[in-house]
């Protein structure tokens, strides 16, 4: 609580939050995930860990979990509670090179990618580089699942993702918008014309 706080103190921007995430917005980031049949999952901004645990305990032993965190003292943080549990690769950069870090670990696409990071919050130029690279990592039939604390950003995220659903969990400090999206349609075409590697 209190490192957040004080990481949050050092750069508001992109930690974009006072304290860490309850479990239930836990549970609600994570319900779209059918952990029997992921063969990959990734999260963005993990913080301190609240959805890494939920994912962590709940996926499959020999499906890849890659969690990427900027910070360096949450990377720290999350390499104490986390480092050589099978399956997770906890990755020190940045969001938005996750098709690179894809590469690395064998996939093209993920499964689901679930994120924590303040796009009310960062600069518009950094959340186009991250949205543009997570729609080609999310593929045709990835999810993509954020929460924002607002509804600010709704718009701009349309410009890249159809919104399937929106849920408010209340039981969050302050409470928050988990928003579950897919590939907009055209896009979706698109990605499969050119679905050569
Ligand atoms: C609002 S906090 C969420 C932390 C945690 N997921 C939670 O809900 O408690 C946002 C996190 O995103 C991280 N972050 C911001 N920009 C990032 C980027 N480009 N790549 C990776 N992590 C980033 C921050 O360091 C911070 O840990």
């Amino acid at each position: 609580m209190w490192q957040f706080l004080r990481e949050y103190l050092s750069a508001p921007n992109t930690v974009g939050a006072l304290a860490p995430s309850s479990r239930h917005l836990a549970a609600s980031m994570t319900a779209s995930i059918d952990f029997d049949k992921a063969h990959c999952i990734v999260e963005y901004g993990a913080g301190t860990g609240v959805f890494t645990r939920e994912v962590a305990t709940r996926k499959r032993r020999d499906t890849t979990y890659i969690v990427i965190e900027q910070n360096d003292r949450f990377y720290d943080i999350l390499r104490k509670q986390f480092h050589g549990m099978p399956g997770v690769e906890l990755i020190h950069g940045d969001a938005g090179t996750v098709c690179g870090f894809l590469r690395e670990q064998g996939f093209r696409h993920a499964d689901y990618i679930i994120s924590g990071l303040p796009f009310t919050s960062l600069p518009r130029q950094v959340s186009h580089r991250i949205l543009s690279q997570t729609q080609k990592a999310i593929g045709t039939e990835g999810v993509f699942t954020t929460f924002q604390y607002t509804l600010l950003r709704k718009t701009f995220l349309e410009h890249y993702f159809n919104i399937q659903k929106i849920v408010r969990v209340w039981r969050n400090l302050p409470p928050a918008y988990v928003l579950h999206m897919k590939l907009k349609c055209c896009r979706r075409k698109q990605t499969s014309a050119n679905s050569a590697v």
